[in-house]
């Protein structure tokens, strides 16, 4: 027992353990993310317990100076709020060091959800006003050994996943999107054995919460993810730049994995990868989870039409309005609560809108109906613009992003 929980405080700030998640009702990791009953993620207590860090305003002041933009709507409005030593990069790329970004997807479902869509648009952003180039890791691997999917059918899915990131508008001139099953060997896989044996069962388990009934391809799984943080994975990419700096914009379920990675960084020689998270984009039932692919009604897809849309909105999305006209008028809506409000918060781009539309709605002078009906706007033109830029995204164009290929212009 002295001997596990020595090796499980080894890691860095680990102390999400099952017997912490059997005592609090708050789940988030990279299979299940679920609130206290009735209630809505803590994020704050999730800053606490992962240990990462705030992004404080200061932090967005400075990527402003060093990139000469306006920041992205999603640092503005907090969407990503938390970090792992962002700063360092920051200092870095102040230096005039450059550093490379790392991002995936499991591809487990056809079609993307919104959620989906906020690390591949907010990475785009980050690409194209750093000018850095970019790994884009499809876990077809992961998804085969979690649900009950086929190995082709899980290659399948990677490429057609893959159109919907490169309709996000990557320059493929910095991008290597690759899929496990088929880059999975050579350096990327010394890399992995590297990370395996600086890992004990014990601690997989305090992370991942696995058990002695689950199959050992899940063990096994965490240096796939682990090892695009170092860049000597990527010999054709970074030959001789083992000092590259590695960025990884993710959600923050995704932590887990880069909490072990951390650990093992620098016993293998390489600087800890860097993250920048984000919140969830929740379920339209409310902020108890995340949007969730397996449950239709409670995600927008990429690949609704605008008659889904209004639908789900009008029907499914849940309302702080009160329950009549003149209750509303009188008491206003609940902010806190309400799904449109929260869903115009991460995607209507204009600030003064949006703090007009708050106050006229919390006060009860705009009706429930009305910001609906801005929100399927707004959203109707977000996925009817990834629809085109999706359209057109060819299969020659998903083996152009994949092949294995120097990009001798991915810093300039
Ligand atoms: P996956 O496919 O579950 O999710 C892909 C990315 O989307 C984020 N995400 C969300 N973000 C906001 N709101 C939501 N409702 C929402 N649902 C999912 C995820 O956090 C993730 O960033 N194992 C990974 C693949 C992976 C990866 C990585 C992800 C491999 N390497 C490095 C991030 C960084 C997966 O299956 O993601
Ligand atoms: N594990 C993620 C999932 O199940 C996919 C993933 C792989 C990923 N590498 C990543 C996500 C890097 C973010 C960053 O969805």
């Amino acid at each position: 027992m002295d001997r596990k929980a020595a090796e499980i405080g080894a890691l860095e700030n680990e102390n999400e353990t099952q017997q912490d998640k059997d005592q609090e009702e708050q789940v988030v990791n990279p299979w299940e993310v679920s609130a206290k009953e009735g209630g809505k993620i803590d994020y704050d207590k999730l800053i606490d317990k992962f240990g990462c860090q705030r992004l404080d305003p200061s932090l967005i002041d400075r990527v402003e100076r060093l990139t000469s933009r306006r920041a992205h709507i999603f640092l503005r409005r907090g969407v990503f709020f938390a970090h792992r030593d962002f700063n360092d990069i920051l200092d870095a790329f102040e230096r005039g060091e450059k550093f490379y970004l790392y991002t995936g997807r499991g591809p487990s479902s056809e079609a993307l959800h919104l959620g989906h869509l906020i690390p591949f648009m907010f990475t785009q952003y980050l690409q194209e006003v750093f000018k850095v180039p970019l790994v884009i890791q499809l876990t077809d691997d992961e998804k085969f050994l979690w649900k009950n999917l086929t190995v082709e059918e899980c290659r399948r899915l990677a490429r057609e996943n893959a159109k919907d990131i490169i309709a996000c508008g990557f320059d493929i001139r910095r991008t290597f999107i690759f899929s496990d099953f088929d880059y999975v060997g050579g350096a990327f896989y010394r890399n992995m054995v590297e990370i395996s044996k600086r890992v004990t069962c014990n601690q997989v388990v305090g992370i991942f919460g696995f058990i002695g009934e689950d199959h050992i391809g899940k063990y096994s799984f965490p240096p796939v993810q682990a090892a695009p943080s170092f860049p000597s994975s990527f010999p054709h990419l970074f030959s001789g730049k083992d000092n590259l700096r590695c960025l990884i914009p993710c959600a923050i379920d995704q932590d887990p994995y880069f909490r072990m990675t951390r650990d093992v960084a620098p016993r293998i020689g390489y600087h800890k990868p860097a993250l920048i998270e984000s919140l969830f984009f929740p379920a339209l039932q409310g902020e108890t989870g995340k949007m969730s692919a397996s449950d239709p009604n409670s995600a927008i897809y990429v690949t609704d039409s605008e008659k889904d849309i209004k639908n789900k909105i009008n029907k499914y999305a849940f309302s702080g309005g009160q329950d009549s006209i003149e209750k509303h008028r009188q008491l206003g809506a609940n902010l806190e609560v309400d799904i449109p409000i929260k869903y115009l918060s991460f995607f209507l781009e204009d600030d003064a809108e949006l703090e007009h539309t708050k106050k006229e709605y919390g006060a009860g002078r705009m009706l429930t109906g009305e910001v609906k009906q801005r929100l399927i706007e707004v959203l109707t033109k977000l996925v009817e613009r990834h629809r085109r830029a999706r359209a057109a995204v060819t299969d020659e164009m998903v083996d152009a992003f994949m092949a294995v290929r120097p990009l001798p212009n991915m810093f300039n």
